[in-house]
């Protein structure tokens, strides 16, 4: 009965799309798009576009499919977010129990910092005999490397990825212990990390990448040009000893 019951269930994708050229989607990435009947996507708040979505628009026949917008507030507030979360669960879980797969869209790699993560931690904490898969993708950090033609790691170098929501002491250390450093969430802290990479001598090895490989994206390489300036979500900056 047990295997009956999981042969209906429908399984939940956490799908890589990458970091904004639609052309850095794998293949298994796109088969799964065309067959999968719900397409999820996350959203800051109800009437807003999708980045990772519009990644993808051209290879998904939104009038074919159920598109489904998951609405993850950004906030650190658990009063709103609990509900939010649960309700979000239950959408999806209300898919998979019926025995139909839900393709979730996630920008750069599922399994880095993203909302999947936490969607498949809570679904599977709800729901034990949920299906959770998920297939990778080209993270913003490897398209950057590209884009900025720096090679991130050669021979013994050694490569952190730090969200820059940590510590100014955090993030001098592992400034001090790699070669490659990569700072992510930078935006509202720009300045400060600027001071920091003066302190250290490191300013001249500091590149900034925003929406890397998408239409919009922009290249500074001299990251000091920036200090002052409101910068978007979605940009990353790659210290390279
Ligand atoms: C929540 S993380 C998402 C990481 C994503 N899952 C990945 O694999 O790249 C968001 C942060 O990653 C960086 N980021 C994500 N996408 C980016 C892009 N297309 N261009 C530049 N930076 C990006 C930014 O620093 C942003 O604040």
């Amino acid at each position: 009965v047990k295997i009956m019951q999981s042969e209906n269930m429908g399984t939940l994708y956490g799908i890589g799309v990458g970091p904004g050229d639609s052309e850095l989607l794998t293949l298994k990435g796109y088969r799964l798009l065309q067959e999968c009947n719900v397409i999820a996507y996350p959203k800051k708040n109800a009437d807003e576009n999708s980045y990772a979505l519009g990644i993808v628009r051209e290879y998904v026949n939104q009038t074919e499919k159920t598109m489904l917008g998951l609405v993850f507030p950004m906030t650190r507030n658990r009063a709103i977010l609990e509900p939010k979360w649960r309700e979000t669960v239950e959408t999806v879980w209300g898919y998979l129990s019926k025995g139909q797969d839900v393709a979730f869209v996630t920008e750069g790699d599922p399994m880095v910092f993203s909302t999947f993560i936490h969607l498949g931690r809570l679904l599977k904490e709800l729901y034990p005999q949920a299906k959770v898969k998920s297939v990778p993708g080209v993270s913003s950090f490897h398209a950057a490397a590209s884009q900025l033609q720096v090679p991130f790691a050669d021979g013994d170098d050694s490569v952190a990825i730090v969200p820059a929501t940590r510590d100014m002491e955090q993030m001098k250390r592992m400034l001090e212990l790699h070669d490659c450093i990569v700072f992510i969430k930078i935006a509202k802290v720009f300045d400060t990390i600027l001071d920091l990479l003066t302190e250290l001598g490191l300013e001249k090895n500091a590149f900034v990448v925003t929406k890397v490989t998408g239409p919009d994206e922009m290249i500074w390489t001299d990251a000091s040009e920036l200090r002052g300036k409101k910068l978007g979500y979605l940009t990353l900056m790659v210290v390279r000893k």
